[in-house]
């Protein structure tokens, strides 16, 4: 759909260089002249936010760098001195902390936007896959920047989690002392993970780049799921979605700076303003609120290797999601029960994450044990059968139809939808 570019540069330096590298082309056929289905609702501007997310954790986590010593004697130190002598160090590192966490917010929402509409399905499964890596990149790179700041969360919960590894048969030990670099959490883990914190994201920026490619190839999906038909079922990408996208920014960003400036440590735990020791374990070790559904279905199944199984099972049936949904309709607007089943899941989920943050102790287990079985149930059984049994709603037959109704006049793209009539 990217396909012919209509660009003819007035300006002749970047004509000059458009002949030789077509990038000015490239950015006007993808980003000006993109035909873009003209119902997109603001679910579709997350895609957006999530690209200035990560512009802007690069950006603060650079300058972070600049006063950070990836130290097990220094660290924390070097963390309190950023926050306390380094101009505006507080704000930055503010910034990055609370971004990573709007980075998750916007990246579930981006997510369960997929699932509803059914952006998953032919031919986006590329798409959805690459978004899955881009997932576990994030998942990652979170996990190890929390170690950064060498408080008691950040030791206990990487030494948490990088011993899960010792549940692997055979080689699980060897595999944990190499990912530790010794036999306990510490120098050489706080170096590498710092090395590869500051490298994924310069990864995760290229699976982007892929993620947009796969996009740009069949085009967005759109509320109705009715793949677009015609030129009036689309408008130009610029000024019509430029506009809406930074509306949906500026309100994120609003969002965004209310924790920044007024709750910044409110997604964040306090044991981690204590400096790491070995010796003395918190009362309850968590991760950061993202991780905590899957923390909880971890801790879910008595055995250790069960329980980074179905860890790892979670997340691994989002990635097979194009191929375990059986049905034809796409978007959940025409699926009366998927919608209510789709919005049990989002519920699961909460819960999920709700129980990963209480001891897992009595009722809090068993009732982690029940949403897990759910979880896995919703993927597995619900989304197979669903697609043979439920009777989908009529669909509208164009994106033009939903948006003007049966009689709605047909329009080009960017022109006034009735006749003009002077005086
Ligand atoms: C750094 C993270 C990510 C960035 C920057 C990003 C960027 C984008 C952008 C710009 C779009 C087009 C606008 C939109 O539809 O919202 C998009 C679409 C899409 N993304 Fe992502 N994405 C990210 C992560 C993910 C993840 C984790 C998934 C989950 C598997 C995912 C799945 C999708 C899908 C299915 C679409 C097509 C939606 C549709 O056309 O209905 N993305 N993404």
């Amino acid at each position: 759909m990217a396909g012919h570019s209509t660009f003819e540069p007035q300006n002749p330096v970047i004509r000059w260089i458009d002949s030789r590298l077509p990038i000015f082309g490239l950015v006007h056929s993808s980003f000006i002249v993109f035909p873009n289905p003209r119902n997109l609702n603001y679910w579709w501007t997350f895609g957006g936010i999530l690209a200035f997310m990560l512009v802007a954790q690069i950006v603060t986590g650079v300058v972070l760098v600049m006063h950070y010593t990836p130290h097990t004697s220094l660290a924390f130190n070097s963390v309190e001195h950023i926050m306390r002598d380094v101009n505006y160090g507080w704000m930055i590192r503010y910034l990055h902390a609370n971004g990573a966490s709007m980075f998750f917010i916007a990246v579930y929402v981006h997510i369960f936007r997929g699932l509803y509409y059914g952006s998953y399905k032919a031919p986006r499964e590329v798409l959805w896959i690459l978004g899955m890596i881009i997932y576990l990149l994030m998942m990652a790179t979170g996990f190890m920047g929390y170690v950064l700041p060498w408080g008691q969360m950040s030791f206990w919960g990487a030494t948490v989690i990088t011993s899960l590894f010792s549940a692997i048969p055979l080689v699980g030990e060897p595999v944990t002392t190499w990912l530790w670099g010794g036999f306990a959490v510490d120098n050489p883990t706080l170096n590498r993970f710092f090395s590869l914190h500051y490298l994924l994201p310069f990864m995760i920026a290229g699976v982007v780049v892929l993620h947009v490619w796969a996009l740009h190839v069949p085009g967005s999906n759109n509320p109705t799921g009715v793949s677009v038909k015609a030129k009036q079922d689309t408008l130009p990408f610029h000024p019509y979605f430029t506009v809406k996208d930074a509306l949906g920014l500026v309100l994120f960003l609003m969002f965004y700076m209310w924790f920044v400036f007024y709750l910044p440590n409110y997604l964040g735990h306090p044991d981690n303003y204590t400096p790491a020791d070995p010796l003395v374990t918190p009362a309850h070790i968590v991760p950061e609120w993202y991780y905590l559904p899957f923390y909880a279905i971890l801790r879910s199944i008595p055995s250790k290797l069960g329980g980074v199984i179905a860890m790892f099972g979670a997340i691994g049936v989002l990635f097979l999601v194009p191929w375990l949904d059986t049905s034809k309709v796409r978007s959940a607007a025409y699926r009366p029960l998927y919608r209510q089943f789709f919005w049990i899941l989002v519920l699961v989920s909460i819960g999920l994450g709700y129980l990963g943050s209480r001891p897992a102790e009595g009722g809090y287990v068993i009732a982690s044990r029940i949403l897990t079985l759910y979880y896995f149930a919703h993927f597995l059984v619900i989304l197979p059968l669903l697609g043979l049994f439920e009777r989908p709603k009529p669909q509208p037959a164009s994106i033009t139809e939903a948006v003007l109704g049966k009689g709605g006049a047909p329009v080009t793209a960017g022109a006034p939808a009735a006749p003009q009539t002077k005086g």
